[in-house]
């Protein structure tokens, strides 16, 4: 096959088969097709984008270029849980130890931060000693005893999509739907799951700012996956301000830990836990009613199993028990930010001068190879909606030192705006698929 012909025909407009979008997975796994021929197709694939049956055949390609984590012998159903990407967004931390409680398998693969938004092997890589190379055997065989297992991306599962997701992110051609939801699900069937939920972020600090795009994101990683065999649930929530208290890579380990501990400092990140919970079990058919789902989730959270989940996670892969040794890291200034005006609400937090800030922090990169602060980063005081008078602390600045305070500081008093009459907080969850 002329590799230039399947150029053409998606600049054309025209339909490919299985055979035509396996050349392309295939021909990037294995660097046989010229990143320059490859550019060339992702944009013509960017401005004709693939429609439903070639996203789930380019899908299943892409997950079958390479390696795949094979459960068979765990107890079903394998879970596996995605997020778009967001400010302050934990979950991960949080979730899989309430789902492994609630007797569910869970192996998944997690990435660094992306742009603003942060990445879970950044943040439990602030977890001293925690291992985040496990191979698929030491997966499997943890998943096993313990109910729960994840690693950083390994380059023999879908190796096709590390070769097209550094093209296109240097190409112009990332906000491509169909590639997105190829680039996301193919990872998720090679890591083993069979039953996937997703969190589609949707704000200033997620990659989908509004929520027409959120949905058409949403519905196509349900119908690829519809097509493709899989129990897909997917949700939109809000990313217009941060989510939880912390942003920053160790303070958000610890914000995970004290919702675990039933001592959640902000209870919309706890109440995401627990919705995507009750999605989960609802997606493997552990419960029909998402309310059902949702007592669950509080009843492995309120009686400790999902702390002891949490324990047994960290010790199995080799992390130290920071809630004994208190080995966190922790920044070396922390200073309070006051609101300066006479009273009023707290209008919005926007996401992203938040997300930016903790990169100024260091807490994020600006380069790929940037090493991180794992200690810096932002705790967030107050809640859209809230009432506040003159010297309300609005938040407290980790930093390496005060003139980094200085520095950054503006940028973060200026994500909180105000209005002099009441505020309703936007809702947590905008729509469900
Ligand atoms: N996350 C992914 O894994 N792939 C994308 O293309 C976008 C977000």
């Amino acid at each position: 096959m002329n590799f230039v012909d399947l150029i053409g025909k998606k600049r054309d407009g025209l339909t490919l088969s299985y055979e035509e979008l396996a050349t392309v997975a295939n021909g990037a796994a294995t660097g046989a097709i010229p990143d320059y021929q490859l550019s060339a197709w992702l944009m013509a694939a960017f401005l004709n984008p693939l429609d439903e049956q070639e996203t789930a055949w380019l899908t299943k390609a892409m997950a079958e270029s390479g390696a795949r984590i094979d459960l068979t012998g765990l107890p079903k159903p394998w879970v596996d849980k995605h997020s778009t990407g967001g400010v302050g967004d934990k979950t991960t931390l949080v979730l899989l130890p309430i789902l492994a409680a609630c007797g569910l398998t869970v192996v998944k693969m997690s990435g660094r931060g992306l742009g603003i938004t942060g990445g879970t092997i950044d943040k439990l890589s602030a977890i001293p000693g925690f291992r985040l190379d496990l191979s698929p055997e030491e997966m499997k065989a943890q998943a096993a005893e313990i109910g729960v297992a994840l690693t950083g991306q390994s380059p023999n599962l879908a190796p096709a999509d590390k070769a097209l997701y550094a093209l296109r992110d240097v190409t112009g051609t990332v906000g491509s739907i169909p590639l997105i939801v190829s680039s996301i699900l193919s990872k998720k069937i090679a890591g083993g799951a069979d039953t996937i939920v997703l969190d589609v972020k949707c704000g200033s600090g997620a990659f989908m700012e509004t929520p027409e795009d959120a949905q058409k994101l949403a519905a196509a990683l349900v119908e690829t996956g519809r097509r493709l065999g899989l129990a897909v649930k997917a949700s939109i929530s809000d990313m217009a301000q941060p989510l939880g208290s912390m942003v920053g890579n160790a303070l958000e380990v610890k914000e995970a830990y004290d919702v675990l501990k039933g001592q959640a400092p902000n209870a919309r990140f706890q109440d995401l836990c627990v919705y995507y919970t009750a999605e989960t079990l609802e997606a493997c058919g552990k419960v029909s009613r998402i309310e059902d789902g949702k007592a669950q989730a509080l009843e492995v959270l309120e009686s400790g199993k999902a702390l002891k989940k949490f324990k047994e996670w960290v010790r199995a892969q080799e992390g130290d028990a920071f809630w004994d040794s208190g080995s966190l890291p922790e920044a070396a200034v922390v200073e309070p930010l006051r609101f300066g005006g006479a009273g009023g609400y707290v209008q919005a937090i926007d996401a992203r001068a938040i997300g930016q800030a903790v990169i100024d922090l260091g807490g994020g990169r600006k380069r790929k190879d940037d090493q991180l602060d794992l200690s810096v980063g932002v705790e967030i005081l107050v809640r859209v909606g809230q009432q506040i008078r003159e010297g309300t602390n609005l938040a407290k600045v980790h930093a390496s030192s005060l003139e980094k305070i200085l520095e950054v500081g503006p940028m973060i008093s200026k994500a909180f705006t105000f209005s002099d009459t009441p505020v309703q907080e936007p809702p947590l969850i905008l729509g469900s698929f």
